[in-house]
């Protein structure tokens, strides 16, 4: 494949409707997959399933996510017409982060050497394989990280040394009340901990339910400072 202007086309995709952006992405690129959380991403799944059958789609399983979110991957593995895979991290990682820091280090010298192990490594570890790939970022997700995401950006951070990676965000400029709207409309399943209060989620001890109000981020990492929360699967948003 040609090396893409993201530039232009960003300025021609950039007022597309997410299923419109998702079909640009699925028909320019052979290698490309869909990154799912298990949480309201789902809608990704939804619309790719059915723009091109048996899509690849895959999950990162840190090993510590909610039981209702296991169920829910599944689940949705069983509902759609998808190639879904469940990436692990390395066992000799975690086998000694856990000998040396034991099971909740985060809690005392933050999420991201945790991160790195269970989501970045397996995340880079997949991403050597692909030439492109989507994402479920919104730019109402966290004002402080992720206001400018493009629907389309070069990867550079994950890219193969000397080669582009292309990363889509389909629902960049969707709201949250908009991809609720999608998934009422269509009923397409959703994660049960939507209806327990969970706005964002990710793994059961970095994420708790937030009250109305709250901004959806303040239920991620909550004892870390507010602006700069990002895991490390989309660094590039606060390399700046
Ligand atoms: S995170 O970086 O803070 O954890 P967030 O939960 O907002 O990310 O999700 C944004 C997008 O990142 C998701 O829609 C998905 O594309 C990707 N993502 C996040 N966590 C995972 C995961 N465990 N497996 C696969 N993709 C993920
Ligand atoms: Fe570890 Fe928490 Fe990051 Fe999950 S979100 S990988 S448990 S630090």
């Amino acid at each position: 494949m040609n090396s893409l202007n993201v530039t232009d086309i960003n300025a021609q995709l950039s007022n597309s409707s997410p299923q419109d952006i998702l079909k640009y992405a699925l028909n320019e690129h052979d290698n490309i997959a869909v990154s799912f959380s298990g949480a309201e991403d789902v809608v990704l799944v939804h619309m790719a399933a059915q723009i091109k059958p048996g899509v690849q789609v895959f999950c990162l399983d840190t090993g510590r996510l909610h039981a209702e979110t296991y169920q829910f991957i599944e689940k949705v593995r069983k509902t759609y017409d998808i190639n879904l895979q469940i990436l692990f991290p390395d066992a000799e990682q975690v086998e000694k982060l856990v000998r040396e820091k034991g099971l909740f280090s985060f809690y005392e010298d933050m999420h991201q050497e945790c991160c790195g192990i269970r989501k970045v490594g397996p995340l880079r570890r997949k991403l050597l394989s692909l030439d492109a790939w989507v994402t479920g970022q919104r730019k109402d997700q966290s004002p402080g990280t992720r206001a400018d995401i493009p629907v389309i950006q070069s990867d550079k951070a994950f890219a193969r040394p000397g080669e582009s990676l292309i990363k889509y965000n389909p629902l960049a400029n969707w709201s949250s009340s908009e991809v609720w709207d999608y998934i009422r409309a269509l009923e397409v399943p959703y994660n049960a901990l939507h209806e327990r209060g969970f706005v964002s989620i990710g793994c059961e001890p970095c994420t708790r339910a937030t009250l109305p109000g709250e901004h959806e981020r303040s239920g991620r990492w909550w004892w870390e400072e507010s602006t700069k929360k990002e895991c490390g699967l989309h660094s590039g948003n606060i390399e700046k």
